[in-house]
């Protein structure tokens, strides 16, 4: 894939004040497999450099030592018969070590922190497409995370057919779920962007990599100044 533009100096005197208004916050990326939404998290990472706001980029699983090994095992094809709920608490493992090895400190000390993937993830996967219901799910979430929630969900919305062409085609162990799941997954993340329309924004992930980073970028600018108060988390 090609690396994105850096951004423009009208682009960072457009944004610099909502990236500003950023600062301390801890946005989440989410959306189907091949939605693009990795490609626009690193341009808004970009962006935030350019204009000088300390930031800290975390994946999910992975973004630590034991959360890569994590990851490994969970889209290793060889683990074909894992159970959805064994999934969802490896999901929750890695989960628990970047908040308190990452997430945590960086937020503590004021810094912007971007995911790329979080609860969310969990809720459409193992939740919606998966069968276990949102209130167990949302239960060990807590524990995992002591109880932070992001103030913003990115979320880029494709259906699973458009999805699928993006996609490399050496699928990993979520990527070959099919079809049925994936249109799942992606209900999943409608249904909690409708549930929730003040913590969720959903981008339109069908056009071109310039349309959706303005639309992201257009989003932010309404958004950044009315983020709701991040509840205490332990
Ligand atoms: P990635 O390819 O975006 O890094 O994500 C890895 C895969 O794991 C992707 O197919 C989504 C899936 N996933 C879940 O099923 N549940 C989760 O909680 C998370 C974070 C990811």
């Amino acid at each position: 894939m090609a690396e994105p533009s850096k951004p423009s100096p009208e682009l960072i005197t457009a944004m610099r004040s909502t990236v500003a208004a950023l600062a301390g916050r801890f946005i989440v990326f989410e959306g189907p497999d091949g939605s693009g939404k990795s490609t626009q998290f690193r341009r808004l990472s970009d962006l935030a450099a350019a204009c000088n706001i300390e930031h800290v980029l975390v994946r999910e699983p992975g973004g630590t030592l034991t959360g890569e090994q994590i990851r490994t095992t969970l889209l290793d094809k060889a683990n074909t018969g894992m159970s959805v709920r064994c999934e969802m608490l490896l999901y929750m493992a890695s989960r628990a070590e970047l908040v308190s090895a990452v997430i945590a400190p960086a937020l503590r000390a004021g810094k912007l922190v971007l995911a790329d993937r979080f609860v969310s993830s969990t809720l459409a996967y193992q939740g919606t497409a998966g069968g276990l219901p949102a209130a167990d799910i949302a239960a060990v979430a807590r524990v995992a995370t002591g109880n932070l929630m992001p103030e913003l969900i990115m979320l880029f919305d494709l259906d699973q057919t458009a999805a699928a062409t993006r996609l490399s085609p050496l699928l990993d162990r979520m990527e070959a779920k099919g079809a049925a799941f994936h249109a799942l997954v992606r209900k999943g993340y409608l249904d909690q962007a409708r549930q929730d329309p003040g913590r969720y924004a959903v981008v339109d992930a069908s056009r071109t990599e310039e349309q959706v980073w303005a639309e992201l970028c257009a989003l932010l600018q309404q958004r950044a100044p009315h983020l709701p108060e991040r509840r205490t988390f332990s």
